[in-house]
């Protein structure tokens, strides 16, 4: 991409009207005003997120779907406009294929404990890859436990893309055995764009049931989960300005209706008796207990806010930040950065030589920047690229040239003191 920091701003990409509605932004971290740049571990919410979850507490809180009274009916109508809200957002056919959670990982374990059950026997395959989150590697591997079923890895380049093909002899990692393609969309810690459609179609040929986690992706990328072809869609709201506590199991409904539930409770049966229980029709039949609402109340208002702004406008933001932000770190002695793709979203890993990860975290913070630090739950990934944990700065529509200008000076600053 050709845009340069001015051409971005140049355009009317108005950041500052973006910032306004972020009350979190006007706060100072050691004295220093805050620069946000841990957007892949949480974004930050905007005023009117904020306000529709306290705006449910104060006048509508009541249980859904359960009473016939009228708080209870406005509640139920709120919680399931954001359902409707979601399903627009991320094409679903049906508002019911969108199942509430308490974020990607409660999803990706539905998925996993779920279609163990209904598809896992021994010396089948479940695929995932070398750069997948703890939560899409461990539920899976109690899944392959529980089944007798085996884990197959998809390995990362050198660059942080994945090699879906042997080296050796061109034969691909899909096998007739491949039972599940579980894959990250986007990579919380190389920050790299999966091929994910092309990915579903070689699957699908062999009959698999495909996964996507989404955690890094909605917040970045436009979601079309009819476009991509998959099974079940995974994604948190916290991480799309939504939140926390709240996450999405997209499901076809098709599958979701073979699927057998995860959790037993109150409002996902039909009928109960101590010799036999039916099950709840979708969504409800994977939705026990009572769901975060104000959290999906607060969700639903999350998708509309991005909705109110043009997504290539947001993404064309990001990644001038990404471009601006990885020419200046290499520029300090010692730089390598972790992550290299040519399809990336705006998150920069990096070790530099002679410098702990924690040790930098910490002088960033002491100047008011906020970055996350350590292995961002990869261990597998960590190892393949042989180091312990790297710095990471990962960038959401609010943040600044300005700021990763500030980012690039303190981490100089800081290697000064470090080395
Ligand atoms: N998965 C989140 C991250 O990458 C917490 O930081």
């Amino acid at each position: 991409m050709s845009t340069t920091a001015d051409t971005v701003e140049k355009k009317g990409y108005d950041v500052e009207e973006i910032r306004a509605q972020f009350p979190i932004l006007k706060e100072r971290v050691h004295g220093k005003p805050l620069v946000y740049f841990d957007n892949a571990a949480t974004s930050q919410k905007p005023r009117r997120v904020i306000k529709a979850e306290s705006t449910y507490y104060a006048t509508i809180n009541a249980n859904v779907h359960r009473g016939v009274h009228t708080l209870s009916t406005k509640a139920t109508e709120a919680q399931e406009a954001a359902r409707e809200t979601i399903r627009t957002h991320i094409n679903a056919k049906h508002a019911h294929e969108v199942i509430f959670t308490s974020g990607t990982t409660a999803s990706l374990n539905l998925a996993a404990f779920s279609l163990g059950q209904l598809l896992l026997k021994k010396g089948d395959e479940v695929l995932i890859s070398g750069m997948e989150h703890h939560s899409n590697i461990v539920p899976w591997q109690l899944a392959c436990e529980r089944h007798g079923a085996v884990l197959k890895v998809i390995p990362v380049t050198d660059e942080g893309e994945l090699e879906p093909r042997r080296r050796d002899d061109a034969t691909e990692y899909f096998t007739e055995r491949t039972k599940v393609l579980a894959l990250t969309h986007v990579s919380n810690t190389l920050g790299t764009i999966n091929p994910v459609k092309e990915l579903i179609a070689e699957a699908k040929k062999r009959g698999g049931v495909t996964v996507v986690d989404g955690a890094q992706a909605i917040a970045h990328l436009d979601i079309d989960v009819q476009d991509l072809g998959c099974d079940l869609y995974a994604f948190s709201g916290h991480k799309a300005y939504g939140p926390t506590g709240t996450g999405v199991l997209y499901g076809r409904e098709e599958l979701l209706n073979e699927m057998p539930p995860w959790q037993g409770g109150g409002e996902m049966i039909d009928t109960v008796t101590f010799e036999k229980t039916t099950y709840a029709k979708l969504p409800f039949k994977f939705e026990a207990g009572t769901p975060h609402i104000a959290g999906i109340i607060g969700l639903g208002e999350a998708i509309r806010w991005m909705e109110d702004y043009d997504k290539q406008a947001m993404a064309a933001h990001e990644h001038l930040l990404l471009e601006h932000a990885t020419k200046e770190l290499l520029t300090i002695d010692g730089m390598r950065i972790i992550g290299t793709a040519k399809e990336k979203v705006g998150v920069i890993s990096f070790v530099i030589e002679g410098v702990h990860h924690y040790d930098l975290g910490t002088l960033l913070d002491q100047q008011g920047i906020a970055v996350r630090t350590g292995h961002h739950c990869t261990q597998p990934l960590m190892e393949r690229f042989g180091v312990s944990g790297t710095t990471r700065t990962s960038f959401a529509c609010f943040n600044t040239v300005e700021e990763v200008n500030s980012m690039v000076a303190a981490t100089r600053k800081a290697v000064k003191m470090l080395r």
